[in-house]
């Protein structure tokens, strides 16, 4: 589904990523796991093209996606969720997912979706119920997003990312702010969504949930990639384990 070659980005002279390289599997749930300021986001961010890499490349299925645009990636099939929430203030559930699927119309769909008392077109009404069911959050539709509890409102924001249909979903530290039961019922989300047949690629700092979701993780520190595997061999590598993981209690 995706492999970085060579992966570098510098900001002002800093190495936010450095030569990064690995692969994601179709099918897989993948993590990338790391410090503070290791270079997750950096990475998401240019996967997603939100900006390109200083060098390196990027390929999504095989093709080079290295410097594209944040829209003709979405439209490849790779969405996102960001680190913080970014709801639309006053916009109901249904709303804010019929938002996310604004940039996928065109210019005269969207006029049309943007007239006063229409976000929604039927056939996105309908997607948005069917995610929304998927996510067991249906009964949530017609509440304001942003009064919801925090946990809720990032699974909200998952929900918002499958509108586009996803082959590949990239979600940013998606348990941060949640409570265990929370966390709990995440995991399970994104078991579901992978077994819908998305690809995963899961940055997160709860290592309960990335040890039991991941099929491979992939770790940075300081920008470079200091170790590569299936959960039980990252939670057992002492580099992993001195830099970030800490000695097992
Ligand atoms: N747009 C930017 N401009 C300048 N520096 C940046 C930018 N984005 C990230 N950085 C820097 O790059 C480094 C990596 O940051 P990044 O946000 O990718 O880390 P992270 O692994 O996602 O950390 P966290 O777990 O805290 O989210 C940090 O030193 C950060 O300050
Ligand atoms: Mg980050």
């Amino acid at each position: 589904m995706l492999e970085v070659r060579s992966l570098s980005k510098e900001f002002h002279g800093l190495k936010a990523i450095d030569e990064v390289s690995f692969r994601v599997e179709p099918g897989s749930i993948t993590s990338l796991i790391g410090p503070n300021g290791a270079g997750k986001t950096t990475l998401i961010n240019m996967v997603t093209g939100v900006f390109g890499p200083t060098r390196g490349e990027i390929l999504l299925d095989s093709r080079a996606i290295t410097g594209l645009r944040s829209n003709r990636i979405a439209a490849l099939g790779a969405r996102r969720t960001f680190q913080t929430v970014r709801l639309f203030n006053g916009l109901t559930v249904m709303e804010n997912l019929l938002v996310g699927r604004l940039h996928t119309l065109s210019v005269s769909n969207r006029i049309s979706l943007l007239l006063p008392m229409r976000w929604g077109d039927a056939p996105g009404r309908e997607r948005a119920q069917a995610v929304l069911g998927s996510l067991g959050l249906s009964h949530l539709a017609g509440e304001i997003a942003t009064d919801l509890p925090y946990g809720t409102q990032r699974r909200v924001e998952i929900a918002r990312a499958l509108m586009g249909q996803p082959r590949f979903l990239l979600l940013d530290e998606p348990a941060a702010g949640m409570n265990e039961r929370e966390t709990a019922q995440l995991v399970l989300d994104v078991r579901r969504i992978r077994d819908t047949g998305v690809t995963v690629l899961l940055v997160e700092h709860d290592m309960s949930m990335v040890m039991s979701v991941s099929d491979r993780i992939v770790v940075l520190n300081f920008g470079r990639k200091i170790a590569e595997g299936p959960p039980a061999d990252i939670q057992r590598n002492p580099e992993v384990i001195a830099s970030y993981l800490g000695e097992p209690v």
